[in-house]
């Protein structure tokens, strides 16, 4: 394409009159333009219209990753709930696929079955009001977890939302929600009081314990199959000079360490007892670092407590251990917990790129043993070959008392026992189908050592799932579960609408 277009950042309208007055050529398809000519006199003035070609296209449309991502070639920047009706009505006429998009991290094969898809960007809405009481915030649903996380502080108060500041909140909270302070208070999801929900027949309606309490039970695990969420209500907590304080260790060990590393860290957690203290959280990653070691992946070991130090019951049984390095313990807040773990706003894992594939084969685990299990798969990990010789396998272990205080039964999310959330990370160059392939092998393979070694079924976290996963293996395999998912799903998107994360079958 010869000609570039400057960026299209203007209010619909105003677009929509110096498109179609020939001052600025369209590069979509004839429905695509169709679409825009529709939707710009219905849609608000704080909603932008980009097209293929424009600079805020690029931007509107950056991923995280660019393994098995959408066909976009319209972007809808809504800012009002009547927008996002609008635009999905307008959509549904012409039987066009949209997709929201927050944060754009979401990385499942689903994903790629948008082809010319529009997308109903939600970054226009990311206002945080708190209430008069102090104890719950009204959201919009584009906000991203790390600016929810800054407008909470900024408030004096706080709650759970993910670890990485670049995620949204809403597509998280949906599918559960892990954060550093779930220990405390639940999951994301245990903590949405309601929600707005526009529906795929572009209806908004309010979901809550008392208002469409199937889908607000839906919505809490499994709720990207279901609506777009414009708004939601979250509760808040007070900020203290007790609670705000958080404080890390980063220690490094070699290959060889592994097994030492583990029976410690399974004494953390007390195995299946989970004795795990509300306060502590630690986070493990097996990756390269050729400055400390050129042949071998190291281990690093986060050490995290909700405090301004941590006891030494939990660090002198590391440091015994003799790790290669470990840094001074370092006192902060909520957001440089995600700093030192790569995920904060400015963090290698925050980051869109559009060359490096990332895929993730998650799984969850009651406890470290067998640690042998941990060997193999460590070993696996190790003999990939180039290109993905630089994946890593990134274990999580967060508290989880706030979480196992709501019974499983309330919500749809389905795995509150998983101690343990396990990710192998396959990374590479992207550009090869053949490539992308290997790596589902890779990431398939180093998953079921984990899995067949544990001796349960697959429980795979749905906001890190591939894709590739059963629905059994996703939304919990008791039958209940997906019988009513599909009987939710049959009432209120009987066109599948909303199947592109990972969808419910029917
Ligand atoms: C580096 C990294 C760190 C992560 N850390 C955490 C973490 O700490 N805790 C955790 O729980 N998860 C975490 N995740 C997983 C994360 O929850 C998912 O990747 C999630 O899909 C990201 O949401 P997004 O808005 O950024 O992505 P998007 O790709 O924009 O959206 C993902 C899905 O949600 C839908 N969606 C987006 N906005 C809305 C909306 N307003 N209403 C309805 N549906 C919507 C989209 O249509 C899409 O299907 C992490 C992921 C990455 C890549
Ligand atoms: C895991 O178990 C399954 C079923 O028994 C088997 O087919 C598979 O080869 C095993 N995979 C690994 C990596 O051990
Ligand atoms: C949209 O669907 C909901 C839920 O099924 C229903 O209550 C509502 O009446 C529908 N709205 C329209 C305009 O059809």
């Amino acid at each position: 394409m010869a000609a570039t277009v400057t960026a299209v950042v203007v209010g619909a309208a105003a677009w929509l009159q110096s498109t179609f007055n020939g001052q600025l050529p369209f590069f979509g398809t004839p429905q695509a333009a169709n679409i825009a000519a529709q939707l710009g006199p219905l849609l608000s003035s704080s909603a932008s219209v980009f097209t293929l070609g424009s600079s805020s296209f690029e931007e509107a449309t950056a991923r995280w990753q660019p393994w098995q991502s959408p066909s976009i070639d319209l972007v809808i920047k809504v800012a009002t709930e009547a927008d996002i009706e609008h635009t999905i009505r307008v959509a549904n006429e012409h039987g066009k696929p949209f997709l929201a998009v927050s944060g754009g991290h979401g990385g499942t094969k689903g994903l790629s079955y948008v082809q010319e898809g529009l997308s109903i960007w939600m970054r226009g809405m990311t206002s945080v009001e708190i209430a008069e009481d102090g104890r719950s915030a009204t959201v919009g649903g584009g906000i991203l977890s790390g600016e929810l996380a800054e407008a909470f502080s900024r408030a004096g108060k706080q709650n759970v939302v993910g670890a990485c500041y670049c995620t949204g909140a809403v597509a998280p909270m949906l599918g559960g929600g892990h954060g550093w302070l779930q220990g405390r208070y639940g999951l994301m999801a245990d903590n949405l009081i309601s929600a707005r929900l526009t529906l795929a027949n572009a209806t908004t309606i309010t979901i809550s314990e008392t208002s469409h309490p199937d889908l607000f039970w839906a919505a809490r695990g499994a709720g990207q199959n279901y609506g777009i969420v414009s708004s939601f209500e979250y509760k808040i907590y007070d900020k203290t000079p007790e609670n705000e304080k958080w404080t890390y260790e980063v220690l490094t060990f070699r290959h060889h360490q592994l097994e030492d590393v583990y029976r410690v860290a399974d004494t953390m957690i007390g195995g299946k007892d989970r004795i795990q203290p509300v306060e502590l959280i630690h986070f493990t990653l097996w990756m390269r670092n050729p400055e400390v070691d050129t042949m071998n992946r190291v281990i690093l070991f986060y050490l995290i407590y909700q405090g301004s130090s941590i006891p030494t019951k939990y660090t002198q049984p590391l440091h015994d251990l003799d790790p290669i390095s470990a840094t001074p313990p370092t006192t902060t807040d909520l957001l440089g917990v995600s700093d030192a773990v790569l995920v904060g706003k400015e963090g290698p894992f925050c980051a869109h790129s559009d060359t490096l594939a990332l895929q993730r084969w998650p799984l969850s685990l009651a406890s470290y043993e067998p640690i042998s299990a941990l060997r193999q798969t460590f070993d696996k990990l190790e003999s990939l070959p180039p290109p993905h010789d630089n994946s890593a396998i990134i274990l999580e272990s967060y508290s989880l008392h706030g979480v196992q205080a709501v019974s499983d039964e309330s919500t749809a999310f389905a795995d509150r026992g998983g101690n343990m959330l396990v990710s192998p990370f396959i990374m590479y160059p992207f550009g090869d189908k053949g490539v992308d392939v290997q790596a589902e092998e890779y990431g398939k393979e180093l998953r079921d050592i984990l899995v067949n070694a544990s001796g349960n079924p697959l429980n795979a976290y749905v906001n890190y799932a591939s894709g590739f996963e059963s629905q059994e293996e996703l939304y919990g395999h008791e039958a209940w579960r997906l019988e009513k998912l599909r009987r939710l799903k049959r009432e209120y998107d009987p066109e599948n609408k909303f199947g592109y994360y990972v969808g419910i079958e029917t």
